[in-house]
């Protein structure tokens, strides 16, 4: 170098930079990270960066060649070798990390669609939402319903006795009381046994002619098996006109059970409820066993799914009005019933427990 002197150690020759007085190793370091700057950036590949990397800072690399030669020199020369080499160390790894990153990145958009994104790695898998079947029934029906001219009213969960009871011409101290299993409230209210209090204050309001449907929750004193709950979803319907009859019953809910449930064969059977009369309970041929007997229709080829009957003329005294010049029939499904028939379902808890699992089949 030219402006260099030269200085007699005892141990070697050092040549002393004349501007700084620094050893001219320094500059040489700095000679090797500006090599290393260019060479690191200008690389192509991650082989390449590596193999580049491994000259300045591997076990044969430049840097560690200095730092291993380091005894040649006095202890304030190591001091300013040493912190020089590491900082140049340093920055050479930190060029290296920064290419590396960027190299990569350009790889993996190569080995997949250029643009960054692996076509081939497994999605993440969203399951959409869906009705719990319960309700896909109960619009479906109220769907059903409206096309033949019904509205869906609704009634409170916790009723008097008035309307649970002595609107629908089951008296306080008439046995028929007995069938509705209630829980009786401290305040003398009650969770409605069924939808027919929707009824009882529907025709209070006097709207006449009318047909509602009512659906909603009612609440039971029975013990919770396969088949029963202590609280368990109805739709009630009502329909009033003046020349309301038996036959226009039976051709609405037959459509309704072949519409619903697709069933094939009904019949009607007498059966009593304080509200109707006559009263009949609808039964349609066993969707299971296609009327041969099964466990499910307990043999007898024919499942129940519609109480109904013509309102009784006390039910219309009890609303102020006149038997004589209008008529109706009501009907009152188990809902959960019908949910549990169409979905082929064993166990009426399953709809309530709320498992994910199992509501996600329907
Ligand atoms: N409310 C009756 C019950 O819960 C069912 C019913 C409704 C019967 C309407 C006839 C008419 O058992």
């Amino acid at each position: 170098m030219l402006n260099s002197c030269l200085k007699i150690n005892a141990k070697r020759l050092i040549i002393y930079n004349d501007m700084n007085n620094e050893p001219e190793i320094i500059s040489e370091i700095d000679k090797i990270l500006e090599d290393a700057e260019r060479l690191l950036n200008s690389s192509e590949n991650v082989n390449e960066l590596d193999d580049r990397f491994r000259n300045f800072t591997g076990k044969k690399g430049k840097i560690t060649g200095i730092l291993h030669n380091i005894h040649l020199y006095s202890a304030e020369e190591k001091k300013i070798i040493g912190s020089k080499s590491n900082e140049a160390k340093n920055r050479i790894e930190n060029i290296y990390n920064g290419k590396k990153k960027e190299l990569s990145n350009i790889e993996y958009g190569k080995s997949s669609t250029g643009r960054g994104i692996d076509l081939t790695i497994p999605g993440s898998y969203m399951e959409g939402p869906h009705k719990h079947p319960i309700t896909a029934v109960l619009e479906e029906a109220s769907d059903f319903f409206s096309s033949m001219g019904f509205e869906i009213v609704e009634g409170p969960e916790i009723e008097t006795t008035h309307y649970n009871f002595d609107a629908l011409n089951i008296p306080a101290d008439h046995p028929a009381r007995d069938v509705w299993d209630t829980f009786y409230l401290l305040n003398g209210l009650v969770p409605r046994t069924h939808t027919s209090s929707v009824q009882a204050r529907t025709l209070e309001k006097k709207q006449l002619p009318l047909r509602v449907i009512a659906p909603g929750r009612c609440y039971r004193y029975e013990a919770v098996d396969a088949t029963h709950l202590f609280m368990f979803n109805q739709m009630e319907g009502l329909f009033v006109d003046k020349n309301v009859r038996l036959t226009d019953l039976k051709g609405i809910l037959e459509e309704t059970v072949k519409n619903l449930l697709g069933a094939r064969k009904t019949r009607f059977r007498p059966a009593f409820y304080p509200f109707v009369e006559p009263g009949l309970d609808l039964d349609i041929e066993c969707v299971f066993c296609g009327g041969r007997g099964c466990g499910i229709c307990k043999n007898t080829g024919w499942i129940e799914v519609i109480p109904c009957g013509m309102v009784h003329p006390n039910v219309f005294k009890y609303a102020g009005i006149d038997p004589q010049e209008y008529r109706g029939f009501a009907f009152g499904m188990g809902f959960d019933r019908i949910v549990m028939l169409k979905y082929n379902i064993n166990d009426l808890r399953l709809l309530y427990q709320g498992n994910i699992d199992i509501l996600k089949q329907f």
